[in-house]
């Protein structure tokens, strides 16, 4: 069969610009390895910027994230066993995040691609690309248990960041920068009402600890590891202990306590792959760059790259001229590198890295007050927080 964009890979990147791409009446097809329930079910990030709610919004995805999601005016840091607030709406012009998982993302986008968007196959696993080179890709994949061929124009890898789009460019025109961070996060999901309105992410002797919610009924919580920790090594009591201790300020309360309802360990890392598109290959999100989830910066670039592509190719189809996707891959990298070093600035900031010395504990500390003493400083972290406008 054949296609004009063969999007591979139904996560956010995915399922978005196939939504994307239907409403400008472009022809795609989403090729996506996993199953439904378990795409539905991977708890991932739960931050949306500004931006990412406006783009679900104008292309009426975000009926359920306006009735549902929790916003946020601000966030609270913490060092020293002091909280410090910073006042999104202030500090950026009205500029405020959503808490809504991207578990609901997601499920809100493949509901909407099932009822009246383009083909959505899910057990369908990309194992291949052929003919990019000539320009004339064609996407090998398997689908219950038969392999299958789809000729297309485009093929966009969508395909998270083990994806195997990428490897239909040759490696030589291709550069990854990377940069391992050495410590995990420990992230949990508890049956227990949110300790406070908004997210804390806070610096402490005892390493990082970020707390976070899902619903009124629901909390996130993750905790900085040594890399290479077994999530099942601790009990429940201990984790409630240890967020405790990380997250205590003078005067302040205890957390609310639930049941541990899922448990895993991230390793953290960024990386960027450049450039993102080769002739028809367009790489977005996940499978082009990672950002450690510090910024809470991975899920809204992976909305603002497949933005800047369905626009590129919905100019390309009406016009046929191509300069918005020949600038695709730069526009793109502008706004990852921006994030990668915002992601970059809160991860050393607030984590301890294994054997730090003192004096750098207290580079961090100067570093963090001065976010608390210089208007300046505050009014960055906010307009990083709450994500650049898409231009
Ligand atoms: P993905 O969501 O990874 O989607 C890629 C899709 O492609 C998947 O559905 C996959 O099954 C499919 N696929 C892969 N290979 C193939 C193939 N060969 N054929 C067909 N389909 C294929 N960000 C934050 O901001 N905060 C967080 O707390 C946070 N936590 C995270 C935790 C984990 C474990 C991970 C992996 C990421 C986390 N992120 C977080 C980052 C954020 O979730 C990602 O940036 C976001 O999911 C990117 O979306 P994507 O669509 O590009 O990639
Ligand atoms: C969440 C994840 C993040 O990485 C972050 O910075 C803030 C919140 C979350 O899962 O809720």
């Amino acid at each position: 069969s054949r296609t004009t964009v063969a999007v591979v890979g139904g996560g956010p990147a995915g399922l978005l610009l196939a939504r994307l791409l239907h409403r400008s009446g472009i022809d795609c097809v989403v090729l996506e390895s996993r199953d439904r329930t378990y795409v539905e079910r991977r708890q991932r990030a739960g931050i949306l910027e500004q931006g990412t709610v406006d783009a679900l919004r104008a292309c009426g995805a975000a009926e359920r994230l306006d009735r549902e999601g929790l916003v946020h005016d601000g966030v609270e840091l913490r060092w020293g066993r002091r909280g410090h607030r910073f006042d999104f709406p202030s500090l950026t012009g009205g500029r405020r995040v959503w808490v809504y998982a991207q578990t609901e993302v997601v499920k809100d986008l493949v509901a909407l691609q099932l009822a009246d968007g383009a083909p959505l196959l899910f057990d369908a696993e990309v194992t291949g690309v052929t003919g990019a080179d000539a320009g004339r890709p064609v996407v090998h994949y398997t689908h219950e248990g038969l392999p299958h061929t789809l000729a297309c124009d485009y093929v966009a890898g969508c395909d998270g960041s083990h994806g195997v789009v990428r490897r239909a460019i040759p490696r030589g025109r291709l550069r990854t920068y990377e940069r391992v961070y050495p410590y995990s996060w420990f992230g949990i999901l508890a049956e227990a009402p949110p300790s406070g309105d908004e997210l804390v992410y806070a610096h402490s002797p005892r390493g990082f600890a970020l707390h976070s919610m899902r619903s009124p009924s629901v909390s996130r919580l993750y905790l900085q590891v040594p890399n290479g920790t077994d999530p099942a090594a601790w009990s429940e009591e201990e984790i409630w202990d240890e967020l405790e201790a990380r997250l205590a300020v003078e005067g302040g309360r205890k957390l609310n306590r639930g049941p541990v309802t899922q448990r895993a360990v991230l390793p953290l890392r960024g990386s960027v792959t450049e450039p993102m598109r080769w002739g028809p290959v367009l790489l977005a999100g996940d499978a082009a760059h990672l950002v450690p989830p510090t910024g809470a910066k991975g899920l809204n670039l992976a909305v603002s790259d497949v933005v800047l592509l369905a626009r590129a190719l919905a100019e390309r189809a009406a016009t046929g001229t191509a300069a918005a996707l020949d600038a695709y891959s730069s526009a793109c990298l502008e706004r990852v590198w921006r994030a990668q070093h915002f992601s970059w600035f809160m991860t050393t900031a607030l984590h301890t890295e294994p054997g730090q010395s003192p004096f750098d504990t207290r580079l961090q500390l100067a570093r963090l007050d001065r976010l608390a003493s210089s208007p300046h400083a505050a009014a960055e972290l906010a307009a990083n927080y709450t994500g650049l406008p898409l231009t």
